[in-house]
């Protein structure tokens, strides 16, 4: 390796290290993330923690993708407009052909496959998508979900493997601004720092 090749390893390193970095301010975040080249629409707000094995990642417009979320492997995950992740999420896109004998897994022989969740989707926390998944419009995602299939749209999926447990309405296809009041508000007089943190998000980016 060149020292200029290394130099910029150790640059994308540290970019990496400063962007998953709580007191790195989301517009800063957004900024390290397009210069590391994935693509991310307007008021898209991508929170702190972030895991970055992931080359090709491209995030519409109006989203929010939490804090710790995981985006792994060479296959590409899109991330439609208007689409909401919970924190500490999982998107897979690469697996391994199985051995017949041992090891199962043989280094070297990858699989990449896209995933892809489309316009107008909330994913709770904890969810993981697995490679080549496609979670169509519309669709609730319950917290601690795997998904291991494509859905159908507009539904609510839960449990591993994730299995559609409600139909939901369609819902009109407006982009919607990432911030509105919180229509429940804190019952406590003393307003604790998740709260301004809460708050801040929209400010912050
Ligand atoms: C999906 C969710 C929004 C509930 O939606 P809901 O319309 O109120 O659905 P219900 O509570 O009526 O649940 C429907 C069924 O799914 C099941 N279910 C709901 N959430 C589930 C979960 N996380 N895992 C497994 N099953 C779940 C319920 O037990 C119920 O099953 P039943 O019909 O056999 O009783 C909620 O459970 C959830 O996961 N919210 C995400 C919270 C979160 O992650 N917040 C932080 C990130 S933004």
């Amino acid at each position: 390796m060149t020292l200029t090749t290394s130099l910029s390893v150790k640059l994308r390193e540290l970019l990496e290290l400063i962007s998953a970095m709580r007191l790195c301010p989301n517009g800063i975040r957004k900024k390290i993330i397009v210069y590391l080249g994935w693509k991310i629409g307007d008021r898209s707000v991508v929170r702190w923690g972030i895991n970055y094995p992931a080359k090709r990642v491209f995030i519409g417009r109006d989203c929010l993708v939490a804090a710790h979320t995981f985006f792994d492997g060479a296959g590409s995950v899109t991330i439609e407009d208007n689409v909401k992740i919970g924190p500490f999420s999982k998107f897979l896109t690469t697996t391994h052909p199985i051995e017949e004998k041992a090891p199962r897994r043989v280094f070297g022989k990858d699989i990449h496959l896209d995933t892809k969740i489309e316009f107008g989707c909330w994913l709770g926390a904890s969810v993981m998508v697995l490679p080549g998944v496609t979670i169509r419009s519309g669709c609730v995602i319950a917290a601690g979900a795997v998904v291991v299939k494509d859905t159908e749209p507009n539904g609510i999926y839960a449990g591993v493997p994730a299995k559609r447990v409600k139909d939901l309405a369609p819902s009109a296809a407006v982009l919607a601004p990432i911030y509105t009041q919180p229509t429940i508000v804190a019952q406590s007089a003393h307003r604790s720092s998740a709260d301004a943190d809460y708050d801040g998000f929209a400010g912050n980016r």
